[in-house]
């Protein structure tokens, strides 16, 4: 028996799209903080006794397609352990509010830490980001604390990612302001091979992040917080341009995703340096230098209610550990 604990991710440079739907090959590089605020922790054992795959995720039973694809991902363990088992696994998502920033990268991820281990399998870093890997593309990034780079390359063991700074030792922080969404969201996986297959704006997207993945780094290493929280906001705004471009057109936008879009830009009228970004969903998170934090908390508030506006600074790598 064993658990894991991984934190969510935000992308700071997006992946949008996917050259290998199998192996979740991306058709880009990209680049994410993880947050502490946010984190699944997963217990899996893998029990002779058991006749079938038994889920849980926040004590509620899992079934349907959300146990097909868990079970897609436990048969690539078993294939890599030859363990034979089925498994019972407990999920729990933490996050502060139930507004939905629950995600599959934290999930994946410690999916991956915890059935690894049970199974026996003894993986790096690396080969268990690579795992990750499979079963959501976002998720190979969070097995990394800190600001991570995910290298697209050709195959499986080439598509992996890699932390660029751990522990950050300057003040990036992130802000998530937690808006709900009325109607049943386009999933990611769907939404982005529609972008692939149908917008005529995808090459250029390739080229956007190409050139955005250089500039990204180089403003990390200088610790330059505008400059990142640009590059972040420039690319968000170009990823949602490739869904507004599809055909058919959709968006994860809705009216109160504009009204922080505008909120934020206000703060920035006012001379102080935050950027925003978004993904999947209406969520709005803001980006911006803790020194900054409490002017930007008090700013928002006056449109947002402070439940809804959740801090978080970057977050640790995956923890595994084995039970009894
Ligand atoms: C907008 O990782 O959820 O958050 O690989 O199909 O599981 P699948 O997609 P997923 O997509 C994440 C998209 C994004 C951008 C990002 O995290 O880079």
């Amino acid at each position: 028996m064993a658990t894991a604990k991984a934190h969510t991710n935000i992308a700071l440079v997006k992946y949008w799209g996917k050259k290998d739907q199998d192996l979740i090959i991306p058709q880009t590089d990209s680049l994410s903080m993880t947050l502490d605020e946010f984190y699944t922790t997963t217990r899996v054992v893998f029990d002779p006794a058991l006749t079938a795959e038994q889920i849980t995720v926040n004590d509620q039973p899992v079934t349907g397609k959300g146990a097909e694809r868990i079970t897609k991902f436990l048969d690539i363990v078993r294939q890599m352990s030859g363990r034979q088992d089925f498994a019972r696994v407990d999920s729990h998502n933490h996050v502060p509010t139930a507004a939905g920033l629950a995600s599959s990268a934290s999930a994946f991820a410690a999916l991956a830490g915890a059935a690894s281990r049970a199974s026996g399998l003894q993986l790096s870093r690396r080969d268990l980001s690579r795992l990750a890997r499979r079963g959501s593309g976002s998720a190979t990034r969070s097995i990394y604390g800190g600001l991570v780079e995910w290298h697209r390359g050709h195959d499986d063991a080439t598509s992996y990612a890699e932390p660029i700074m751990e522990k950050l030792d300057f003040g990036l922080e992130m802000l998530a302001i937690m808006i709900n969404t009325g109607r049943k969201k386009i999933s990611s996986r769907h939404g982005m091979q529609s972008s692939v297959i149908t917008s005529p704006y995808y090459a250029s997207w390739k080229e956007v992040v190409a050139n955005d993945m250089e500039t990204m780094k180089a403003a990390i290493q200088a610790k330059d917080i505008p400059a990142i929280g640009h590059i972040a906001e420039e690319n968000a705004l170009r990823m949602h341009a490739l869904t507004l471009s599809a055909d058919p057109g959709y968006t994860y936008f809705n009216n109160e995703t504009l009204t922080a879009i505008q909120a934020v830009r206000q703060l920035r009228d006012q001379g102080i340096n935050c950027y925003f970004t978004m993904d999947a969903g209406p969520n709005v998170k803001v980006i911006y230098d803790r020194r900054d934090r409490e002017r930007i908390v008090d700013g928002l508030a006056q449109t947002f209610a402070p439940e809804r506006l959740v801090v978080s600074p970057a977050g640790p790598g995956i923890e595994i550990w084995d039970e009894n």
